[in-house]
């Protein structure tokens, strides 16, 4: 009988799981605690890197849901919408650990990041070009089933799949939306508000950059359903002010 604690596949490691998953390697991607500015650093590159990771992985369901919207897959899609945009809540999260970081302990490590910028970041970059092209796939649906916005979320259960399409497309809209929000907080508290990052950019731009959103159509349509909904309560002579 095989021995199951010996290492079947190639590569390299003691046991198949840290050859599948290249443990070595991941695990040497950090600096050595000799090379570390201040002891913070660990944690640091540690989000950083794992939060480049979760942004891939997220790139690549939003590109394999986009495929399936264009196929007219809107089930599959939503599913793979859905399993990205849990991927993204890490990242979200990730950044309060570097709240922890004292802003004097923070300038440390900063002097170890050269023109280092999370504007070059991979990860996020795949999001943005990723973004706009899951947008075109989805109103080209709607343009061939000859819907405009307003219609989709009027029949919404007759056309519940791209209804569903369209809710997790805003809650990736609403994801990026509050990585950014998130990251500014973190960005006012760690090295304020009124200065310039490690690439020029001041820390204001990151406000503006907030009210970028992919599918404003998506966000628009709610309010047309609630001046409807009013116009019609008054005509009806009863209503709310919510
Ligand atoms: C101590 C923590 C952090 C600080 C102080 C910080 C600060 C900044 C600053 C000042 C900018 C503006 C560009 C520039 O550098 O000149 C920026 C951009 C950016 N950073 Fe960070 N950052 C931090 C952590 C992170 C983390 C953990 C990520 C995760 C990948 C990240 C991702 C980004 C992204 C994607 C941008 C571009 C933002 C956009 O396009 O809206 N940052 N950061």
């Amino acid at each position: 009988m095989d021995d199951l604690r010996k290492p079947i596949l190639p590569g390299k490691g003691a046991s198949d799981y840290e050859r599948y998953l290249r443990t070595d390697e991941l695990l040497s991607l950090q600096k050595r605690p000799e090379e570390f500015l201040h002891k913070d650093e660990m944690t640091f590159q540690v989000v950083h890197q794992s939060s480049e990771l979760l942004l891939k992985g997220a790139a690549w369901e939003l590109d394999r849901a986009r495929g399936q919207i264009a196929e007219g897959g809107f089930g599959n899609a939503a599913r793979l919408l859905r399993r990205a945009n849990q991927m993204l809540d890490y990242p979200i999260g990730l950044l309060h650990v570097l709240e922890t970081i004292t802003p004097y302990d923070y300038h440390i490590i900063r002097a170890g990041l050269g023109h280092g910028s999370g504007l070059d970041s991979p990860g996020f970059l795949a999001l943005l070009h990723i973004g706009p092209r899951l947008g075109e796939a989805f109103y080209a649906q709607l343009h061939q089933a000859n819907l405009s916005v307003d219609d989709l979320y009027r029949r919404h259960d007759e056309f519940f799949g791209l209804h569903d399409v369209a809710e997790r497309l805003l809650d990736f809209d609403e994801r990026v939306h509050l990585f950014r929000f998130h990251h500014l907080k973190l960005a006012q508290r760690i090295i304020g508000g009124g200065v310039v990052g490690t690439m020029g950019t001041p820390v204001e731009v990151l406000h503006q950059r907030m009210e970028h959103l992919f599918y404003k159509e998506l966000w628009d349509v709610r309010n047309q359903i609630t001046a409807k909904a009013n116009a019609a309560m008054q005509k009806a002579g009863t209503g709310s002010k919510y």
